[in-house]
Parts: structure tokens; C-alpha cells; sequence
């Protein structure tokens, strides 16, 4: 028995064990030649895998009948055509057209340190940390086709994640036809003997991140995007969940795929029940083809299990993104708090608007302006300009080198918009290169808000838009980047690739948003990236690799937030969630929420602001600098601390309540939503998750201190606030919101 901490080889490879602190993944080959899936789900004890017929590989030798043992064997990594009639993984076309595709088992090695992938954003091992992988291999001894599949293991968080590597190590060239990133066979039901159901978020624009539940029905069942981007449409996760899952009871499979274009997850009921996950890209659009001795890099997906509900499956997600996929200096540090001109001017602003509107910001305590879209070329409207970024001095006379300057006299960052991958044909760039907007041959490519998209898989054409974009940064002092993308793709043809290649374009151009985006980094180290596509259309995690936060959605309205945030918080830290408070009646809505609500809705956010702060009353400004000031008191607990759901007005339509605690549980922020007023209804009582239950706290009102009041509401143990609960007075009106602060007194002795 070979063992590291968290991997275990049994029988010179006949078994293959993966444990995090909390669960456990079993694999095992049946008569040396098919890797098997066996177990996954909450921790096993050592000697298991040999007890129980149910965690061992059966015998594959029943050459009559070959087919009911491929059409049911649990397989790791299954293939195409040879006998499996369930989703494949990998499906390889040879020189003849043949599909067929059989993985046997090769061998295995324990690596110390988790490799990179080429490329494509993964997760990281931190300096000194041990993060150990399991490389499996398998080939497919027809093609010559030889497969490593990769497993790390992120124990504390209980997360595994998983790639693929296909090399053709075969003498004739290969067609790969799909390759996922995952597939696991699993039984269909908890450990209850409950039939599991499937979680997924959906969403259109301004509208993003809707919990969807639903129960498993036979056959396929998927999620996907074919727009060329995650879109907003699916978010590529897939949970697998007990029935009646809560915060804190139930199971919970979950699934992430770190990749920002066409992805499918889906799961597959057999009709015994059992059920096979898949997640990768989206074999519609994609084949890829490997010349002898060339590799394909699939794109990782990252999973955890709990037995303790949805919260602590998010805090796995959070822990390992914030811990080991974001990166750069932002990470850990707090952010500026910004002040962008979108919807306080759209397109109409000149040098002197934004100084203004700089000045008052600055005085509230804002602490960055960010210009966007329409400081360009001849950009008044969406008419035009896109791949022209140069300055338009007629708005801005002096260019952005003497904004930033007068920005920098102020005290005042410097942050700018662009959309690099897209051109209007009523653009010089345009019209100096045609050819590089994506298009079929001879035909007409379809318009979306007025523009075309470049072909970026062209390294040339890169080139040319790394560039533009680096004489840009270079011209003043720029501190942030808002790298928006608003269209998705259409027309796919890529003039560089031969026509049987052409199936590689998609992923050719995620790799090259990938590599743009590294450069970009690679070059302004410093620089606070913010990704964006019509709102959250690539909020992925795939690309919180390259920047720490993504604007979660163009809908600003407080109420719509509430919502919005808890479904991006079941998934991603609050850290990485955009969220800005803007002008009422809201430009989306139309509603009116109470500054205040809109103010601690974006705290557990990266918070800014998104209005015209010149024409706000003096009081309504007063309120910026009591928010701003709360952000520098509480974000450290908002950005670094575990994130808690106490209530959710999605379930009782009623108020919503959430909190971030800190790692040693000494302090949390919790935010309560009163969000539609009831008669007769004084009070609500939420449970309190996440503290101590020995611990004794004080829970004080925010504001009441602020204002100098008495502000204790209770002081109670976190036993007592996570079985009793918190009694809360409900305030007249809609929308109400309160802060409270939960502090452990005795650490103050
Ligand atoms: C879409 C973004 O989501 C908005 O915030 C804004 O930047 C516009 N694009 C600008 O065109």
C-alpha cells in the first residue's frame, strides 16, 4: 500500500483512494484494463474498500456478452462505441472515420506538486502547501490514443478537482469529437436512500444566477451554453442534492467547471437509477485534431461533497477559489472603492462631468472614478467605434492623460472600460481589416447591439488588440480595467483554420481571451481587472483566474440584488461579486428602494458606486461617507470571512438574511432585509449560523451606534442565536434593511 496523506494506492494500483477531510473518492480497475468510479460522498474508513462487494471492481470476462458489462460498468472515464450506451467522455475519430474508443488501464503516478494546465486558468497549490494529484493513465490501444486523467486534492475545503490530457501518441492523426472534463457514475440517491435532485442556476440578462431545483427524471437532463461564452443563460455548475436541502441539512454533490466558453453539464438516469455526471465542453461545435504526438489540455472541473447542505458546499467553493484560484494583489487586499460614470451619463460626458463628478465622490470618501463605455473613437452611442481606442478629444480635450493626471491631484484611482474583443463596422479598425471581424466567407455575419466580434483566436489579431489595449494603460496612470464583452458569438468561422479544422475555433477562442487577459496582467502586475458581459454573461470561475471580480449584473435595483447575490453566493465569494448602489427609481426597474438597503446590499460586495453623485441631496451624500466609511470598517470581514445564509426571501418571500463571519469566529457582519413589510407582524426570528456555540456575543445595531445610541440588541452564546435565534422588529415600509455586528466578548477580556 503506497500512501501519501490524502492518496492511496492499494495493490500496486488495483485501487486508487482520494480523501480530503471530509470525504473520500474510490477508484479501482476490474481485470487490469477499466478504471472504475466506486465511491464518492462522505469519508470512509481505511479497510473499507476490501469489505464491501459494492466499493470493488467486478470481472469484466464474459466475452458473450461484453456489452451488459460496458453498458453498466461504473466507468472513470468513459469511452465512445464500444458497448457503452451512456454519455461518453471521449470519443476519438480515426484516419478510417472510426469512432470507437476503449480506455485501458495503464498505470498511475503520485505527483508532489499540482502541474498547471496550459493555457487555461486551474487551480493552485500556495507556496509551502501540499497539494498532491493523482495521474491516472489509460489508452486506447486501436488509435494509440493515450489518456492522463489528473485528480488534486484540496483537503481542507474537501474539494477534488480534475483534468484531462489527450495525447495522440498513435502514428496516423486523430479527431477528437469530445473530450469532457468529468464524468462520474454514481447511485442516484443520498445516503437516506432519497432520491437525489438537481440544482442548477439559470438566468437571462439583468436576471442572472435563478436557483432551479428539480427532480432527476430517466435519460439525459442538461445545462449548457453554445453562445461561445458561459452566457447567462446556465451557470456551468451542476448539484446533485438531497431532497428538502437546506443551509445546514442534506447532501449536496457539487460540480464547477473552470472554462468561459461552450460548456454542457448534464446527468444521465439509467434506468436502473443510477445516475452518470458529465461536464465539460460542449461537444456541439468542437473536435480538435491531434497530429502525432500533439496533446489536448481539457479545462478542469472542481467538485466537493458535504452531508451538512448547501452552506457548506459554498464554503468549499469559496475557500477554494478565494484561496487557490484567484490571484494577484487584490486577492486578500480591499479594493478602491469606485464610482463609474454608466449610469450616471451613459455615453453623454466630457472631462468636465467626470471631474465633477470626482470631486464629489472624493469628498464622500470614494476612492476611484471609473469612465465607461463612449471615451473613444466617435462613440456617442452603440452605434459605432469599437476597435478604435484611441481617445475621442472632443469630449475628453487633453486625452486621458490629462484626466488621469487631474484625477491623481485629486487623491482620486484612475479606472477605464474597454470591450477588446469586439469591432463596429463603423470603425478605422474596421475598415482597415475586415477580415478580422468573425464571419462566414460571403455571407452576411449577424449584428448584436450594433457590432461584430473579432477573431481572436488569430494571434495576429491578438496582437494587434494586446497593443491597442497596452498603448492605452501606458498612456496614464490606470489603476483598474473594466473588460466588458457584450454580444455572443455567431457566424463561427475562422479564417486561419483549414475547413476540417474549423470545429477547434470556440475553444481557440477562449484560449485567446485567456492569453489576452494573461498578458494584460503579465504587463500592469498592479492592475484591479473586472470582468463583465452585459452584466454577469461570463460569470464564470474560469475567469476569476485572471481577474478577482466580475460585475455580477447590470440590474442595480436592490431588490433584484437580494436575489441575484444569494444565487452568485451559493457559488462564488462575495468577494468576487460586483456590486455597486445606483439611483432610484432604478434605470432597470423602475423601483425605489431606501438608500440605506442599497447601500448594505453592495457591502457584501466589492461596493461602489454607479449614479450621478452631483445631483444628490446633501443628506443622501451624508449616507455615502456613513457607507463608505463601513466599508473600510467591515470589508477585511466581508472579502476574508466564511459566508453564512440565515433566511432567504426567495423561500419565504417575506426577508432575507445573511452573514460573514471570520475564521476564528470571534466577529460577523450580518445583514438583515426586511424586504416586504407585513401587518401584524412585528417581529422576525432568524437563527444565527456560524458562531460558536460556546461563545458568548454581543450583537449591536450598526446604525444605533453610529448614531451614538444605545446599540445592544442582545448578548446571547452562539448556541443560544443558532437554536433560538435572533428576534429582529420589522420597520415600516419595504425594503428596510438593518446591520448588525456580532462580537465574541470574551475575546475582549
Ligand atoms: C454592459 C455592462 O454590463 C455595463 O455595465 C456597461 O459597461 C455597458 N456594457 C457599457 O456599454
Amino acid at each position: 500500500m503506497k500512501k501519501t496523506n490524502k492518496i492511496t494506492i492499494y495493490d500496486q494500483g488495483k485501487y486508487f483512494r482520494l480523501d480530503t477531510d471530509r470525504t473520500t473518492y474510490l477508484m479501482g480497475v476490474a481485470d487490469g484494463l477499466f478504471l472504475g468510479h466506486f465511491y464518492y460522498g462522505g469519508k470512509l474508513f481505511e479497510e473499507d474498500p476490501f469489505q464491501n462487494p459494492i466499493l470493488t471492481p467486478p470481472s469484466s470476462e464474459n466475452a458473450k456478452e461484453r456489452c451488459i458489462f460496458m453498458d453498466s460498468y461504473p466507468f472513470e472515464y468513459p469511452g465512445w462505441g464500444a458497448g457503452d450506451s451512456r454519455e461518453g467522455a471521449l470519443k476519438v475519430k480515426d484516419e478510417e472515420g472510426a469512432t470507437r474508443t476503449q480506455l485501458l488501464y495503464q498505470g498511475y503516478e503520485v505527483l508532489s506538486e499540482k502541474p498547471e494546465i496550459p493555457g487555461l486558468p486551474s487551480t493552485f497549490a500556495n507556496e509551502g502547501e501540499e497539494v498532491p494529484t493523482l495521474r491516472i493513465d489509460l489508452s486506447d490501444p486501436d488509435t494509440g490514443v493515450e489518456v492522463s486523467l489528473y485528480y488534486s486534492v484540496f483537503s481542507g475545503c474537501d474539494a477534488i478537482s480534475r483534468s484531462v490530457v489527450v495525447k495522440n501518441g498513435g502514428k496516423g492523426t486523430v479527431q477528437l469529437e469530445r473530450v469532457l472534463s468529468l464524468s462520474l457514475d454514481m447511485t442516484g440517491k443520498d445516503t437516506q436512500g432519497r432520491e437525489l435532485e438537481l440544482l442548477t442556476f439559470q438566468g437571462i440578462w439583468a436576471r442572472e444566477f435563478t436557483r432551479d431545483l428539480r427532480p432527476i427524471g430517466f435519460g439525459r437532463t442538461s445545462v449548457s451554453s453554445i453562445c461561445g461564452k458561459t452566457g447567462n443563460r446556465n451557470q456551468s455548475f451542476l448539484g446533485l442534492v438531497s431532497p428538502g436541502i437546506t443551509q445546514n441539512s442534506g447532501e449536496v454533490y457539487g460540480f464547477q467547471f473552470l472554462y468561459s466558453g461552450n460548456f454542457c453539464s448534464s446527468v444521465e438516469k439509467c434506468p436502473n437509477g443510477d445516475l452518470r455526471v458529465s461536464l465539460g465542453i460542449h461537444p456541439e461545435e468542437f473536435s480538435w485534431t491531434l497530429q502525432p504526438g500533439e496533446s489536448f489540455y481539457s479545462p478542469e472541473v472542481v467538485m466537493t461533497y458535504s452531508d451538512e447542505g448547501l452552506g457548506t458546499m459554498s464554503r468549499n467553493f469559496h475557500h477554494l477559489f478565494h484561496e487557490h484560484l484567484i490571484r494577484g494583489k487584490y486577492t486578500h487586499s480591499k479594493r478602491p472603492i469606485l464610482i463609474n460614470n454608466w449610469e450616471a451619463t451613459y455615453f453623454d460626458f466630457n472631462t468636465e462631468k467626470l471631474l465633477d463628478i470626482a470631486r464629489t465622490a472624493k469628498d464622500c470618501g470614494i476612492e476611484m472614478l471609473v469612465m465607461d463605455d463612449g471615451w473613444f473613437g466617435k462613440r456617442n452611442d452603440d452605434s459605432s467605434s469599437l476597435g478604435d481606442w484611441v481617445v475621442n478629444e472632443e469630449k475628453l480635450p487633453g486625452g486621458l492623460s490629462y484626466l488621469g493626471e487631474e484625477l491623481e491631484k485629486m487623491g482620486m484611482k484612475f479606472g477605464i472600460w474597454v470591450e477588446p474583443e469586439m469591432v463596429s463596422p463603423d470603425s478605422d479598425l474596421y475598415r482597415a481589416h475586415p477580415d478580422w471581424a468573425i464571419a462566414v466567407p460571403g455571407r452576411e455575419p449577424a449584428r448584436s447591439r450594433n457590432q461584430l466580434v473579432l477573431d481572436i483566436s488569430r494571434k495576429d489579431v491578438r496582437d494587434a488588440v494586446f497593443s491597442m489595449l497596452e498603448k492605452v494603460l501606458l498612456s496614464t496612470k490606470i489603476s483598474y480595467v473594466k473588460w466588458d464583452m457584450n454580444r455572443h458569438l455567431s457566424d463561427l468561422y475562422s479564417a486561419e483554420l483549414p475547413a476540417g479544422r474549423q470545429g477547434e475555433f470556440l475553444h481557440r477562442y477562449v484560449l485567446g481571451v485567456y492569453d489576452l487577459q494573461e498578458r494584460l496582467l503579465n504587463t500592469f502586475p498592479d492592475l484591479l481587472l473586472e470582468n463583465c458581459s452585459s452584466g454577469g454573461a461570463r460569470f464564470d470561475p474560469g475567469m476569476l483566474y485572471y481577474s478577482p471580480q466580475i460585475w455580477t449584473s447590470d440590474d442595480t435595483d436592490a431588490f433584484e440584488r437580494i436575489k441575484i447575490q444569494e444565487g452568485a453566493a451559493t457559488l462564488y465569494p462575495l468577494s468576487c461579486l460586483g456590486a455597486h448602489v445606483s439611483i432610484c427609481p432604478n434605470h432597470v426597474t423602475g423601483r425605489t428602494v431606501p438608500f440605506e438597503t442599497r447601500g448594505n446590499v453592495a457591502l457584501m460586495g466589492t461596493f461602489g458606486y454607479e449614479l450621478d453623485i452631483t445631483t444628490l441631496s446633501d443628506e443622501e451624500k451624508a449616507q455615502i461617507r456613513l457607507q463608505t466609511s463601513r466599508y473600510h470598517r467591515y470589508n477585511d470581514l466581508v472579502r476574508e470571512g466564511e459566508y453564512y445564509r440565515m433566511a432567504s426571501f426567495r423561500e419565504n418571500g417575506f426577508y432575507d438574511c445573511y452573514g460573514v463571519v471570520s475564521k476564528d469566529r470571534s466577529e460577523m457582519l450580518l445583514t438583515m432585509i426586511h424586504v416586504r413589510n407585513q401587518p401584524c407582524n412585528p417581529y422576525r426570528t432568524v437563527p444565527v449560523f456560524g458562531l460558536l456555540p460556546e461563545g458568548m456575543y454581543r450583537v449591536t445595531d450598526i446604525e444605533k451606534e453610529e448614531k451614538g445610541e444605545e446599540p445592544t440588541v442582545c448578548v446571547a452564546s452562539g448556541a443560544a442565536l443558532a437554536r433560538a435565534g435572533l428576534r429582529l422588529s420589522c420597520r415600516y415600509g419595504d425594503y428596510q434593511s438593518v446591520l448588525l455586528y456580532v462580537k465574541r466578548i470574551e475575546s475582549e477580556k
